[in-house]
């Protein structure tokens, strides 16, 4: 599939959807308590997306069962809801949701801390945050897509994290995954030439440990293999000729 150019209307709705979003997440943060499942989480996130009047994406997709992802600890993204999977103090929790808004998309993720955390877990959630910023100052017109991808990577590792590599960002616009994808970690090449109007999920996964990940069986959850904890930072981004306009922040 050919890389899309939005147009100025297209790139209207794209700013309703992301400002949605950003909304979104600010509110589903401070819902979040130890002791809650993530099952109640995902409730909660789908009541706050149709009180925008916005379609969870998420939901249904390729028979995803909820509204957002909720990734505890060593879950590195695609955490099912489960009444059996409760958020506690010091827990690490990644929040990955979409909405879709007169037929276009947004997607992001936050990692966010629940109660007292340690020191390495926080710099773990910086670190990954960082990197999606390291990434974006090459987010625009002059620049080649991989520049990103090499510049969150190298910047995860200089901390000795593990780059998730099986996991990509990606195009968005009337689908929430359309080319290309974008790798968080150096490539060999530069890739295409970055060209205002692109509208991309731009999402560094990041592991404490090794970068290895692995598929668990009930089909979506995926976890660190050495059993690390991982972060998650998204945004939804627009590229232009100057500074690129981070759509869902
Ligand atoms: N947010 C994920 C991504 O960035 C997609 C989640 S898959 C879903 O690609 F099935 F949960 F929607
Ligand atoms: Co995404």
């Amino acid at each position: 599939m050919p890389v899309t150019i939005k147009s100025e209307r297209e790139i209207n709705l794209m700013r309703e959807a992301g400002k949605i979003l950003s909304k979104v997440h600010e509110e589903l943060a401070k819902e979040v308590k130890a002791g809650m499942s993530s099952f109640e989480i995902d409730k909660i996130c789908e009541k706050i997306i149709r009180g925008y009047d916005c379609i969870p994406s998420f939901l249904g997709y390729e028979g995803y069962p909820g509204s957002v992802c909720i990734s505890i600890n060593d879950e590195v993204v695609h955490g099912l809801p489960s009444k059996d999977k409760i958020v506690k103090d010091g827990d690490i929790v990644s929040l990955d949701t979409g909405v879709i808004w007169k037929g276009y998309q947004s997607d992001a993720a936050r990692t966010i801390a629940i109660g007292e955390i340690s020191k390495e877990a926080q710099q773990l959630i910086e670190v990954t945050k960082q990197s999606f910023f390291e990434g974006i100052k090459y987010a625009k017109e002059g620049y080649h897509l991989y520049d990103i991808s090499a510049a969150i990577g190298d910047y995860a590792e200089k901390f000795g994290y593990g780059v998730v590599r099986e996991l990509v960002g990606h195009g968005i616009g009337t689908e929430m995954h359309e080319d290309p994808q974008i790798p968080n970690f150096r490539q060999k090449k530069r890739g295409m030439k970055l060209q205002a109007g692109m509208t991309l999920a731009i999402e560094p996964m990041i592991n404490m440990g090794r970068p290895d990940v692995v598929w668990t069986d009930d089909d979506w959850t995926v976890v660190t293999d050495d059993g690390s904890l991982s972060a998650h930072y998204e945004n939804t981004i627009l590229i232009t000729k100057g500074e690129p306009e981070i759509l869902s922040l």
